[in-house]
């Protein structure tokens, strides 16, 4: 008898952690939980402003129908190429507009990457198919495009709501609902309660509304019903993205195809990877910090132009950095240089996208040219002075006092 009321306290307890769980998590998980997808068309009656702008990014317009938009196919089909053994009739999709451009067709109820792909910049034809041994499910497929269904491998991120067992999707693209969260409840009923905010989640699963996509990785619960899936399947708004998914492993000192030795990313799509290496994201900046995915007239939807974006939160003078008395003390090049832009040494283009074309780095880390010497690592000094040698970028680092010979010039 006498031990009631210690049962009775041990309840209360757990009854008290349980409603503090839910107080945490507040109002918008349950509210979500019941909420269905509507689509982004139904965002736009009350957001019309936030809708039009999005409506022209890339992330709005990446796959895309060639019946309804005959002007997505970027190359002239009609000039004979050797690599292109696909009509126009044959593509159901065309994926992408910046750097390449796929093309896909539809076979029974999935769709399958065609062989040739489109370099933007280069303006040529270049073979399609992922190598084995690169992408780490190239092991449970085997070598044919024709094997490789879109289904499991791409179209969790190219679309809102992919359904594994109808292969079906609320619509294609980078919809309202893949960043806030299914809408209808709050669509039914507007409350800030109803719908995700990013801005108001803790940082880390802030930047997991990007990382969902722009990162190489698995799920955790890979294979989902025998087939190997390559994007974060069960994940939604408001769930916890490491609880689908991992981020791709690295080995220090090796030279994989996702990381060069130091642990910097080998390879486009990897910004997650990099920049949750980085001081910024360990003091809670967010990639929408300095991105407005609604859209901007900036290049790479920057919330402003890339030569003025650093200085929202840096500057002389600033808690931030850099430290010393003027910028070009530490850029040592002149103003309006090349030379004197954060991102040419923080952000160097090392990242391949396609064939020499590169993205840039995202750890925002200055990589010392040492660093090439001894792993191979690009450095962005020899990156943008590409006539000059590694022992010339670090003779001259060492005549630049602002930076210790300990770090960079070693
Ligand atoms: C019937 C009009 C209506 C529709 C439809 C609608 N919203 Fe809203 N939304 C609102 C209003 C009003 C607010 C501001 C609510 C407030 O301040 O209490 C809001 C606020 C928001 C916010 C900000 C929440 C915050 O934390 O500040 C987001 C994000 C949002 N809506 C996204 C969406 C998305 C995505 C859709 C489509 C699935 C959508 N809305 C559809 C009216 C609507
Ligand atoms: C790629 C992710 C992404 C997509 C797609 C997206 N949003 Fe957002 N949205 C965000 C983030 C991140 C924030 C918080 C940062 C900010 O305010 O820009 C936000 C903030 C908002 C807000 C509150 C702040 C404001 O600007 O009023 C509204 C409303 C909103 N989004 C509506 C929409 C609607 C409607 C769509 C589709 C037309 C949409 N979003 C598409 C990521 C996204
Ligand atoms: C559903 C997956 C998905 C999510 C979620 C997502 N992205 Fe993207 N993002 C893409 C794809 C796919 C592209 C390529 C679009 C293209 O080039 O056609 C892209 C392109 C971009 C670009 C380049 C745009 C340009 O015009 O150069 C930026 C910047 C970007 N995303 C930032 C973000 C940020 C920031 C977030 C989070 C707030 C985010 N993305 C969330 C899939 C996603
Ligand atoms: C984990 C999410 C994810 C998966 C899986 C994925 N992508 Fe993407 N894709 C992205 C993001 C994010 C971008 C934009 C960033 C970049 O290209 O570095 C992108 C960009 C692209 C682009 C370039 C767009 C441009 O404008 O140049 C193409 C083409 C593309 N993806 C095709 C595919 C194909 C084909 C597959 C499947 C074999 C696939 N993607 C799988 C997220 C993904
Ligand atoms: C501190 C600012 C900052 C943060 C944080 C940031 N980016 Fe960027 N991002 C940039 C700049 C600057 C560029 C280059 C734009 C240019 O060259 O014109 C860029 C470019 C990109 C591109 C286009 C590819 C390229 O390199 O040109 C994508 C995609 C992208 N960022 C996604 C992300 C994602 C996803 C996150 C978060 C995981 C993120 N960014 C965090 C500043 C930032
Ligand atoms: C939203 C604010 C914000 C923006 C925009 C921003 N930064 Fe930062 N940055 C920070 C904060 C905060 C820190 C951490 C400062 C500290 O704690 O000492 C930081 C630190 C850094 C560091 C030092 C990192 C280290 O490992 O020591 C570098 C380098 C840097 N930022 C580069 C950039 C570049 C390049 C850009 C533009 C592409 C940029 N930042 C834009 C807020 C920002
Ligand atoms: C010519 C190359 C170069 C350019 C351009 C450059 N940096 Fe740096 N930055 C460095 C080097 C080298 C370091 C030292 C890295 C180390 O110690 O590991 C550094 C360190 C930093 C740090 C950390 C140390 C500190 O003083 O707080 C910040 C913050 C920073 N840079 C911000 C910026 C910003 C903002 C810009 C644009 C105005 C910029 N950098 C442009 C080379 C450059
Ligand atoms: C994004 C391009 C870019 C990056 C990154 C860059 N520079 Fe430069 N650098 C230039 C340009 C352009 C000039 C020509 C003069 C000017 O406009 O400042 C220059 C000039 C110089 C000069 C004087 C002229 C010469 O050729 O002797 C030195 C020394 C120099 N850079 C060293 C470096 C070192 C060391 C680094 C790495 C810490 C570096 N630069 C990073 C673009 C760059």
């Amino acid at each position: 008898m006498k031990q009631y009321p210690l049962l009775i306290l041990a309840l209360v307890m757990t009854l008290a952690a349980v409603a503090m769980t839910f107080a945490v998590q507040g109002r918008p998980a349950a509210a979500q939980a019941a909420a269905q997808y509507v689509g982004s068309a139904r965002c736009s009656s009350c957001h019309m402003d936030v809708y039009q702008r999005w409506s022209k990014t890339r992330m709005a317009n990446v796959v895309r129908d060639p019946v309804a938009h005959p002007d997505a196919i970027i190359p002239d089909l009609n000039i004979p190429n050797p690599l292109v053994t696909f009509k126009k009739s044959d593509i159901a999709f065309v994926y992408g507009s910046k750097w390449k451009q796929r093309y896909f067709t539809k076979v029974g109820d999935d769709y399958f990457p065609l062989p040739a792909q489109w370099d933007v910049q280069h303006k040529v034809w270049r073979a399609y198919k992922v190598a084995l041994g690169t992408d780490w499910w190239t092991a449970y497929y085997p070598d044919d495009n024709a094997k490789r269904p879109t289904g499991p491998l791409c179209d969790g991120c190219h679309s809102v709501n992919y359904n594994i067992a109808t292969k079906t999707v609320t619509e294609w693209n980078v919809g309202c609902e893949k960043c806030h969260g299914p809408g209808s409840v709050h669509a039914a009923q507007p409350t800030r309660a109803n719908i995700v905010n990013p801005a108001r989640l803790d940082s880390n699963s802030a930047n997991d509304t990007c990382i969902q996509c722009h990162s190489q990785g698995k799920p955790k619960s890979n294979p989902i019903d025998g087939k190997y899936y390559d994007w974060p399947v069960g994940f939604r708004m408001g769930l916890k993205l490491s609880d689908y998914w991992e981020l791709e492993e690295h080995k220090l000192g090796t030279t994989t195809f996702t990381h060069y030795a130091d642990g910097t990313a080998h390879k486009n799509r990897m910004q997650g990877n990099d920049f949750s290496t980085s001081l910024m994201y360990s003091r809670g900046v967010t990639c929408y910090n300095c991105h407005d995915v609604h859209g901007t007239v900036n290049n790479a939807d920057l919330r402003k132009p890339v030569d003025q974006l650093c200085m929202t939160c840096h500057g002389v003078g600033s808690e931030n950095g850099p430290h010393t008395a003027t910028l070009q003390q530490h850029t040592h090049h002149a103003a309006g240089s090349e030379g004197n832009q954060c991102v040419g040494c923080h952000m160097p283009k090392i990242e391949p996208e396609i064939s020499d074309v590169m993205v840039r780095s995202h750890t925002f880390k200055f990589i010392s040219p040492t660093l090439t010497d001894d792993l191979n690592v690009p450095n962005p000094c020899t990156t943008c002075h590409t006539d000059k040698t590694t022992t010339w970028a670090i003779d001259n680092l060492r005549t630049w006092p602002e930076f210790s010979i300990w770090r960079v010039a070693r």
